[in-house]
This record gives C-alpha cells, sequence and structure tokens, in this order.
C-alpha cells in the first residue's frame, strides 16, 4: 500500500468511528414536543367536601337549624351561627356522649367570645382566662355566671337550637 493511500483510509476510519460520538454531543437535553412529559408522582389531594348549606329560619316551634350532626362530629364543635342574635356553641356533652349541648358562646364576664379546646374538653375565654365546662358550667374564674344553656334537639342530622 502506498503511503498516500494508507493516510486516506486511517482518516476516513477516523471520521467513521468519531460520528456517533460527534452527534451525540451536539443533541440538546432539553425536551422537545415529541419527549413525552413525565408522568405526575404525587396523588392529587383529596378535596373536602363542602356540606350543603342549611336553612337556618326559625320554624314556627322556635327551633332553628344550626348545624349537622356530622359536623359536629367531625370538628368536635358547631359555631358561626346566631340565636336570636346570640352566638351558639354546640358540643357533645361528655357525661353523655349520645347527647349534644347549646350554649351561647359570649362569656358572660365581659362579652368575649369563648373558643371551645378539644383537647382539653371545655370553652375557654380567650380575653381573661375563664373556662367553662361543656355544660356551660364555670371552671374558672374571673367569669363568676355560666355560659347561657339553650334548648337543643337532633332531627335527623340536624342540630336545632330554639331560642329561649
Ligand atoms: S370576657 Fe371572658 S373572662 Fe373576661
Amino acid at each position: 500500500m502506498k503511503r498516500r493511500r494508507f493516510i486516506n483510509w486511517v482518516g476516513v476510519g477516523f471520521v467513521a468511528s468519531s460520528l456517533p460520538v460527534a452527534i451525540a454531543a451536539c443533541q440538546s437535553d432539553e425536551p422537545t414536543s415529541e419527549t413525552p412529559e413525565p408522568e405526575p408522582t404525587e396523588e392529587p389531594i383529596a378535596e373536602t367536601p363542602t356540606p350543603e348549606p342549611i336553612d337556618s329560619t326559625p320554624r314556627e316551634d322556635g327551633f332553628a337549624a344550626m348545624g349537622r350532626v356530622s359536623q359536629l362530629d367531625e370538628a368536635g364543635v358547631v359555631t358561626g351561627q346566631t340565636v336570636a342574635g346570640d352566638p351558639v356553641a354546640i358540643v357533645r356533652d361528655r357525661a353523655d356522649p349520645t347527647a349534644i349541648i347549646a350554649v351561647n358562646s359570649s362569656c358572660p364576664h365581659r362579652s368575649c367570645t369563648v373558643k371551645w379546646d378539644n383537647e382539653a374538653s371545655q370553652f375557654a375565654c380567650p380575653c381573661h382566662g375563664s373556662t367553662f365546662a361543656p355544660d356551660g358550667t364555670v371552671t374558672k374564674s374571673p367569669a363568676i355566671d355560666p355560659l347561657f344553656p339553650f334548648e337543643v334537639k337532633i332531627e335527623d342530622d340536624l342540630i336545632l337550637v330554639k331560642a329561649s
């Protein structure tokens, strides 16, 4: 083989063997329209179903719907409604878990709204620290008078409270 022909063969061989490496180096890592999107790995977050609105208009017997038993059992308390302008808090009776209690959640000391503490199973006033048992009895002063109780009953899943 002559020298010039040998050099040509070596040159062609070098180019042919380097071609796949050169092509791979020129390709972009960015996804193209042909690149499939990766599948989402996380489960979609389940949405909390919004409870159906209830009609809290007082009935002829004086009772008004304040919430649902299912709502009470899920949250431990039902609040956010008023009876004759007074705020209502509804909880399970600690002595009889099948019964429920509704009280005026306006603190008798100076009218702050008491909050239900699920862990302590009591109402606590954020203003001056009074606490009340689920039935409204004072367990810690400065409040002297209990939370005012409302008459309450259950019909189907509805909790009905009567203004006194
Ligand atoms: S307003 Fe509730 S303790 Fe004072």
